[in-house]
């Protein structure tokens, strides 16, 4: 079987190594990848949006799947290119994309189909935004409708801050397009927790549960990141809590999709928050997240490309999930000055000391090849270190322990991944 990955990230690097434990699998491509997916696939210099360029290369190199890692070409429609043109993929399609595509539509179907969110509304206008705050009660969530990095969500504790934000989303088009339209949502407290999900249409199968760190700083300080670590399992997803989320949440969510015409199938992305009056939905995404997918699928216990083609196939009933009972943990080894601006290039040591391990894993984020062959930062987030050991602690010590055999200039990292571990 050829398999063609779509996406650069970590999240495609865990990808392709589930991908490459499959023993039909006698060749993997990643379109365009980095350089630490380039051990296990070859990397294509194809552009995620490129759909002509990705459909032509899946034809002429007869790739069997295709999988997109990444939310913007599935909510471009990548999906419904490929099935056009008879090739299989792995991904939901334009229309069911559109659950993390837009914030707007997600809360509408949250709201018509009874499933546990924050109070919101949606506006059209800076104008209709600046007369609904001028009665809201802060603090409250202003999100712009589209994708936006995951930088598009603004918590404003009062009036000015707001007012700040509408200028910043719908007047600026600091996030483009994406602020055409905005949600103004209810603050809710609580601990979030993500929980990723395989669905084919109509059966839904939740993995295992993990807890992000999305603030740049330690103590959950600082600017927004795409994630600077995070955990699995979270010892806050109880048995009661996953019950309440089947019963209201998961099931309801694929049942609702299909009502409305929009059968999803790939992966639902749920960042749950536990208030007070219960786990509610704060987000959707359509697609792993990124460093969820590090953690979550270094515990997956089937053949990832087998429940991949469940999905596809519609037989995900006949899946049954499993799950190591190892923890997993990952430490984001970023660029100083991420999220902001930082200098890239400089070559990275001590990455062989992971090789042939099979409980210490280091996923390349931002990574290329220079001219002369070595390995060098490329991005803000430039690798996940991530340890698998029996419990949430062993595997926190043991991925810091780990990060000091990597070096590279301009280093940085969270030292405090995982300190939720210690509340419970
Ligand atoms: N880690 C959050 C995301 O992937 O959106």
């Amino acid at each position: 079987m050829k398999v063609l990955i779509v996406g650069s990230g970590g999240r495609e690097h865990a990808i392709a190594w589930a991908c490459a434990k499959n023993k039909d699998v006698e060749k993997i491509w990643c379109a365009p990848g980095n350089a630490g997916i380039a051990s296990l696939a070859e990397c294509v210099a194809i552009g995620p949006m490129e759909f002509d360029k990705l459909v032509a290369f899946a034809k002429e190199n007869q790739v069997d799947l295709t999988i997109v890692g990444m939310d913007d070409p599935l909510v471009g429609g990548i999906v419904d290119v490929f099935e056009a043109e008879g090739l299989r993929v792995f991904g939901p399609r334009k229309n069911a994309a559109i659950l993390e595509g837009s914030k707007a539509f997600s809360k509408d179907l949250m709201k018509k189909y009874d499933i546990p969110t924050a109070a919101y509304t949606t506006v059209q206008s800076p104008e209709e935004a600046y007369e609904y705050l001028e009665t809201a009660e802060f603090p409250l969530v202003l999100k712009a409708d589209g994708l936006a990095l995951g930088k598009g969500v603004l918590i404003c504790e009062n009036l000015e801050q707001a007012k700040d934000g509408v200028k910043e989303i719908m007047e600026d088009k600091k996030f483009g397009a994406s602020g055409n339209q905005m949600v103004i949502e209810q603050f809710l407290e609580g601990r979030e927790i993500s929980v990723l999900s395989f669905v084919d249409g109509k059966t839904i199968r939740t993995m295992a549960s993990a807890m992000d760190h999305k603030r740049a700083g330690d103590g959950d300080t600082g600017l927004n990141t795409g994630g600077m670590g995070n955990f699995s399992p979270s010892p806050f997803y109880t048995e009661e809590v996953d019950r309440f989320c089947c019963d209201h949440i998961y099931q309801k969510t694929v049942d609702a999709m299909a009502a409305e015409g929009r059968p999803f199938k790939g992966i639902i992305f749920f960042g749950l928050i536990l208030t007070k009056d219960g786990p509610k939905v704060l987000e959707y995404n359509a697609r792993f997240g990124d460093p969820e997918a590090q953690v979550v699928i270094p515990r997956l216990k089937n053949d990832m490309i087998e429940v991949i083609n469940a999905c596809i196939d519609g037989t995900l009933d006949q899946v049954d999930l499993q799950f190591s009972d190892d923890a997993c943990l990952c430490v984001v080894l970023a660029s100083d000055g991420y999220p902001v601006s930082y200098e890239k290039g400089f070559p990275i040591s001590g990455l062989e000391t992971f090789e042939g391990l099979e409980d210490e894993f280091v996923f390349h984020a931002g990574t290329k090849f220079n001219e002369k062959g070595e390995i060098v930062t490329n991005g803000g987030r430039v690798l996940a270190v991530t340890a698998l050991a029996p419990t949430l602690q062993e595997a926190r010590a043991k991925a810091y322990k780990a990060t000091e055999r990597v070096e590279f200039a301009n280093k940085y990292m969270r030292h405090d991944i995982g300190h939720a571990i210690d509340e419970v």
